[in-house]
């Protein structure tokens, strides 16, 4: 298939078998294989083309946002092929690939403590907000407040494991950070067939999974770390909280046994499918979102 520019080779990302010791059928989703290697390139680009499309988001404007990393990758790319200035505000605690990634597609970066609490003025929420307040003709897509990122996955990630797995899912399972891919893809797949069980990955000592009183933790793009209005928790299931310990622990083996090598939130999104899937039964398909590459976290020492 030929692509008129790299934004429509975003999404259509392959669904492989895994094979974790359990009846059922496993499946991933290898979402860093878009085209700025994560899951975010969905989210950053139906955000970025509805502020274009309701005029929030001018030529010439600023794209700013708080991010992880993956976020602020994917809407550096995109503005760097639709020809805006971006600014992205990261933690401290983000890889140095990631700051790396940013700086080569031309995104300013400012680097933030790593906060416990979102609504910290050190934040890089806070930070992010400020700048956008203080940048003329600036756009924040806001993923962690705008709805319209878990839209983003409602509409391309859900339709596409529905019709990959020919209906066949009964099991979805996702890594939570805004609460974006799980609620979107939960309530496309929920509206197909109310009995798919949808299951969210959160770090055992993050915001929600502490109620309130949260502690440091190194998994990144995982972590519910605020009240999140993206987070739909009526098309979820189960939240499952993950240590820091089992979710980088299988990092290494699920590179050199299964060759997939995935960065961090997949590793807490494996962790818990090869527990939940021993429960499962034979007429079971289980789908995990991988939702950014081992590349990212090379220099971290997690694979050695
Ligand atoms: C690699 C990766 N996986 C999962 C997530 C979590 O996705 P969401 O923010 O949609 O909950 C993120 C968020 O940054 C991420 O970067």
């Amino acid at each position: 298939m030929l692509h008129k520019n790299l934004l429509s080779a975003i999404g259509n990302t392959p669904l492989v078998k895994v094979n974790f010791e359990s009846p059922s059928t496993l499946y991933a989703k290898l979402e860093y294989l878009n085209p700025g290697g994560s899951v975010k390139d969905r989210s950053a680009l139906y955000m970025i083309e509805e502020a274009e499309k309701n005029g929030t988001l001018k030529p010439g404007g600023t794209l700013i946002d708080a991010s992880s990393g993956n976020q602020g990758i994917a809407t550096a790319m995109i503005g760097a092929i639709k020809g805006y200035k971006v600014i992205i505000t990261i933690f401290e605690k983000a890889s140095q690939e990631k700051y790396q990634t940013l700086k080569a597609y031309g995104a300013t970066v400012v680097k933030c403590p790593a906060t416990a609490l979102m609504d910290d003025p050190l934040s890089y929420h806070s930070q992010a907000v400020a700048l956008h307040k203080n940048t003329p003709n600036s756009f924040m897509p806001n993923q962690y407040y705008n709805p319209s990122n878990a839209v983003a996955h409602y509409s391309s990630l859900g339709p596409e494991i529905w019709k990959q797995t020919e209906g066949k899912i009964t099991h979805f399972f996702a890594a939570a950070g805004t609460g974006g891919t799980i609620s979107g893809v939960g309530k496309y797949l929920k509206e197909q067939n109310p009995a798919i069980k949808v299951i969210a990955i959160d770090s055992i000592h993050s915001f929600h999974a502490t109620n309130g009183n949260p502690k440091p933790y190194k998994l990144e793009g995982v972590g519910i770390d605020f009240i999140s209005p993206v987070l739909n928790k009526s098309v979820i299931d189960e939240i499952i909280p993950v240590s820091d310990e089992d979710a980088l622990g299988i990092l290494k083996p699920m590179a050199n046994q299964h060759g997939l090598l995935i960065g961090i939130s997949s590793g807490a999104v494996a962790h818990v499918v090869k527990e939940y899937a021993k429960t499962m039964n034979s007429t079971d398909c289980g789908v995990m979102i991988f939702g950014d590459s081992g590349r990212a976290y090379l220099t971290k020492g997690f694979y050695d």
